[in-house]
């Protein structure tokens, strides 16, 4: 896409990528058209022009409560003038009140250890199953993103070619998603299609295997939700073959309920991580899950305690943030979940409107706040029937409209939307009457 850059933006493009490589500090930050934001407010972003958006991001979605949430905001200015420090040494009143509210409120979590990214707890996750189980292998999920480090970090940007036809049951070749990945993990990581119970059966009739992660709701290729009795089944395998349950809700934790997606569907996993919005924007994750498993960390025979260190690990700023955050939640749950609840049906019905009356091949998925639209007959149930019917091309053409107009949904296929407590009723009106026009634009285009 040619767009003509103003001069400030063209200047801070140009001087960021003379520094960084690409620019940005996370490589798929980097989009066309390129923009610089420089504000964040609600649901609201602003970019160096000074031109307003809507924003359905959400930094990849930590922003639950919405941009600088005031009572957030001001619990990290609060503890920068409490004299609270990083200390590094010993315990801190703040990471026990963080972990407390935590334990009692999410029936997941008996304990918890507190890191600074989803990437840090899914790989203690790992290391935890592996040191529990005295296994190596583990199975993830196709289209699953479950952080950037070298065993997960596979088979979810890939493109059909890159992936095969689709097997089952079976596995798939691993694709990292990066150069330089150790090659141990092509032999201990087995990539398996969501909402498929065989697979898991296939891989663990062949290998030892510690664990299975998976996000419960697969939010990395849009909203790919599990078929009834999925989680139930992945479960029963769990405990019937010994590998343990991780379930990885560094998205839809504290999105979609307090106690995220296992809450909902009722299966409690054995290990579970947590990121994104249980601190609404600030850098802290969790990993919690059953006693006998976290006790791991300080297990009395040195050989089977997995590391677990950090020098910023529960850094009072991120703690103080999510402290509010989850206070805030629990004090508005009756309120606040079922009003995101009607906020996110009512964009899924608009959206299944528009795309009908413009005749547009569409399915629209979603869980509560989170959705995603799918230009394909139905809703996929994993990659591969995601990489087979998708127009990958129109969606993002479809994206790029929307931002001419002041709706942002980052201009990447199939990235997943989210919809934020600051979204109001006119928000999602407005957009609605923007996807309309974006819409009959990119379709007149043959
Ligand atoms: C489900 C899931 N797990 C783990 C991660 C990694 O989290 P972080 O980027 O904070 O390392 C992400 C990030 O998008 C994610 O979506």
């Amino acid at each position: 896409m040619t767009a003509t850059l103003s001069p400030r933006l063209a200047g801070v493009l140009a001087r960021n990528a003379a520094y960084i490589p690409g620019g940005v500090s996370s490589i798929n930050r980097i989009i066309d058209p390129p923009l610089a934001f420089v504000k964040g407010e609600g649901a609201y972003l602003w970019d160096i022009d000074g031109k307003r958006y809507l924003d359905y991001h959400a930094a990849f979605a930590p922003h639950f409560l919405g941009h600088n949430f005031a009572p957030v905001t001001e619990a990290v200015i609060e503890v920068l003038q409490s004299g609270a420090s990083l200390f590094g040494a010993g315990p801190t009143l703040l990471e026990g009140r963080l972990a407390e509210l935590v334990c009692k409120n999410v029936a997941a979590v008996e304990k918890v250890c507190l890191q600074n990214t989803g990437s840090e707890a899914t790989a203690l996750a790992i290391r935890l199953s592996r040191a529990v189980t005295g296994k190596q292998h583990f199975i993830v999920m196709q289209g699953g993103y479950n952080g950037n480090h070298d065993e997960l970090a596979c088979n979810v940007f890939n493109s059909l070619a890159e992936i095969g036809p689709r097997v089952s049951p079976g596995e798939y070749p691993l694709r990292p998603l990066g150069a330089g990945t150790t090659i141990e993990a092509a032999h201990l990581v087995h990539p398996i299609n969501f909402n498929d119970l065989e697979s898991v059966r296939y891989v663990c009739r062949r290998y030892p295997v510690a664990a299975l992660i998976t996000e419960p709701v697969l939010q990395n290729i849009g909203v790919v939700r599990p078929r009834a009795g999925y989680l139930e089944g992945l479960r029963a395998l769990a405990d019937e073959l010994g590998f343990l349950l991780i379930f990885d809700e560094v998205k839809t934790g504290f999105r979609h309920a307090i106690g995220g997606y296992s809450e909902i569907s009722g299966v409690k996993p054995d290990l579970v991580t947590y990121g994104k919005a249980v601190a609404n924007g600030y850098p802290l994750a969790l990993l919690g899950g059953k006693r006998e498993y976290i006790d791991y960390i300080i297990h009395a025979d040195p050989a089977k305690r997995p590391l677990l260190s950090g020098t910023y690990n529960g850094h009072p700023v991120a703690v103080a943030a999510a402290i509010r955050t989850l206070e805030y939640l629990l004090a508005h749950r009756a309120e606040l979940y079922p009003r995101i609840e009607a906020l996110g049906r009512r964009m899924e019905e608009g959206l299944r409107e528009i795309f009908a009356a413009h005749r547009v091949t569409a399915a629209i998925a979603r869980q509560g706040s989170a959705f995603a639209y799918y230009l394909m007959p139905e809703a996929p149930v994993d990659f591969h029937d995601l990489l087979e019917h998708h127009d990958f091309e129109r969606d993002v053409a479809l994206r790029r409209a929307l931002i001419e107009l002041g709706i942002f949904m980052v201009p990447i296929a199939t990235k997943q939307c989210s919809i934020s407590a600051a979204h109001t009723a006119e928000d999602v009106s407005a957009t609605l009457a923007h996807v309309e026009r974006a819409v009959a634009s990119v379709w007149s285009r043959r």
